[in-house]
C-alpha cells in the first residue's frame, strides 16, 4: 500500500463536567486527508484546501505528530500529507486533534499498524501540544478510538473508551469569533474551591453512569459545569440565551465546546437534535454575529479509512 484517504472527525472535547478528561467523536463533520508514501525522509505537508494554514513540517499539527511517530519508529521512510480541511481552525470542535490523529492514523496504517489506535494517542498529542501549549487528550482520544472517551491520566496513556448509548445525537453552532484555546485557558484559576470540585465529581461520576446505563435523564442532570463554563462564557456572545433555547427545544444539555467559541448540545435522537440546532440558528441569527450549525450522531468507530491503493 502506498496511499491512503481517510476520513478525520471533529470532536467535542469536555462535555461540560469533564475539563479535559472527556471527550466525544462526531460523525458527519470532518476533515479528509491523503496520505501517500515518498522516497523523501520526513514529513511534506503537500496541499491544505479549505484553511490557511502553514505547509511547514515543524509548525503544521499533522507533521509534528506524523513526526513524533516517526521519531519513535525510528523510521527511515518519508510521507506526504494532504489535507482537505472542513473543520475550521478554532472553532473548538477538535480541528487540531482531527489533523494531528489522521496523520498518525494514516502513516501508521501504510506501515503495516505497528501502533494501535490508543498507542496513537500519545503521538497525536504532539500535535495539540503545538495547537495550545498543552499536549492535552480530551480531543484525540475521541478521534482515534471513537464514541465517548475518559482520559483517567494522559501520561500513562490510561485511557478508556466509555458507553455510548445509541440514541445521543449532537448540535453544534460554531460563532465566527476566535477564540484561542491557549487563551481560554489563560482564564482559568489554578484553584477551585472544595464546593464547587464536589459538585463537579459528582456530576461527572453520574455523567459516566448515565452513559454505562444508558439513563437519559441522569446525563441530561450531569451535564453542568461549575468551574470552566462560568468564567469562558463570557467570550461567547449570547451563551445564556442559547443554553436556555436548547433546553427549552428539548436538549438534554449543552455547554461550550471544547475551549470554544462552538456551543454544543446532546439531545435524545436526532429529531430533537435538529430542532434543537433551529433554535441555536434562530437566537444567533439575531446577532449580526456569522455562525455554521452542525448536527451529528455519535461516531461509534472515530477515524475511518476511506480507501487505499
Ligand atoms: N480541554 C481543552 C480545553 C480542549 O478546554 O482547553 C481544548 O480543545
Amino acid at each position: 500500500m502506498n496511499e491512503v484517504r481517510i476520513f478525520a472527525p471533529a470532536s467535542i472535547a469536555n462535555i461540560s463536567c469533564g475539563f479535559d478528561v472527556l471527550g466525544m467523536c462526531l460523525d458527519n463533520v470532518g476533515d479528509e486527508m491523503v496520505i501517500r508514501k515518498s522516497n523523501k525522509k520526513g514529513i511534506q505537508i503537500t496541499k491544505i484546501i479549505g484553511q490557511k494554514l502553514p505547509l511547514e513540517t515543524s509548525k503544521n499539527v499533522a507533521g509534528v505528530a506524523g513526526l513524533a511517530l516517526l521519531d519513535d519508529l525510528g523510521e527511515t521512510h518519508g510521507f506526504e500529507i494532504e489535507i482537505y480541511k472542513k473543520i475550521k481552525a478554532g472553532s473548538g470542535i477538535g480541528s487540531s486533534a482531527a489533523s494531528s490523529a489522521g496523520a498518525v492514523a494514516g502513516i501508521n496504517f501504510l506501515l503495516g499498524n505497528p501502533y494501535t489506535n490508543k498507542e496513537l494517542i500519545r503521538f497525536a498529542m504532539e500535535g495539540e501540544r503545538l495547537a495550545s501549549g498543552t499536549a492535552h487528550a480530551d480531543n484525540v482520544a475521541p478521534v482515534l478510538l471513537g464514541g465517548f472517551t475518559l482520559v483517567r491520566d494522559c501520561s500513562t496513556l490510561d485511557i478508556i473508551k466509555l458507553n455510548t448509548p445509541l440514541e445521543i445525537a449532537a448540535s453544534v453552532i460554531h460563532p465566527q469569533i476566535e477564540v484561542k484555546t491557549s487563551d481560554a485557558r489563560a482564564l482559568l484559576k489554578q484553584k477551585v474551591p472544595l464546593k464547587k470540585a464536589i459538585t463537579q465529581w459528582g456530576n461527572l461520576g453520574a455523567l459516566v453512569s448515565g452513559l454505562y446505563e444508558e439513563d437519559y435523564e441522569l446525563i441530561s442532570r450531569s451535564l453542568e459545569d461549575v468551574i470552566v463554563e462560568p468564567i469562558r462564557s463570557i467570550l461567547i456572545p449570547e451563551f445564556d440565551a442559547l443554553k436556555k433555547g436548547c433546553k427549552e427545544a428539548g436538549a438534554l444539555g449543552s455547554g461550550i465546546s471544547g475551549s470554544g467559541p462552538s456551543v454544543f448540545a446532546l439531545s435524545k435522537g436526532i429529531f430533537t437534535a435538529h430542532k434543537v440546532a433551529d433554535t441555536m440558528k434562530t437566537i444567533y441569527q439575531k446577532t449580526g454575529i456569522e455562525f455554521d450549525t452542525h448536527v451529528s450522531t455519535l461516531n461509534y468507530e472515530g477515524i475511518k479509512i476511506l480507501e487505499y491503493k
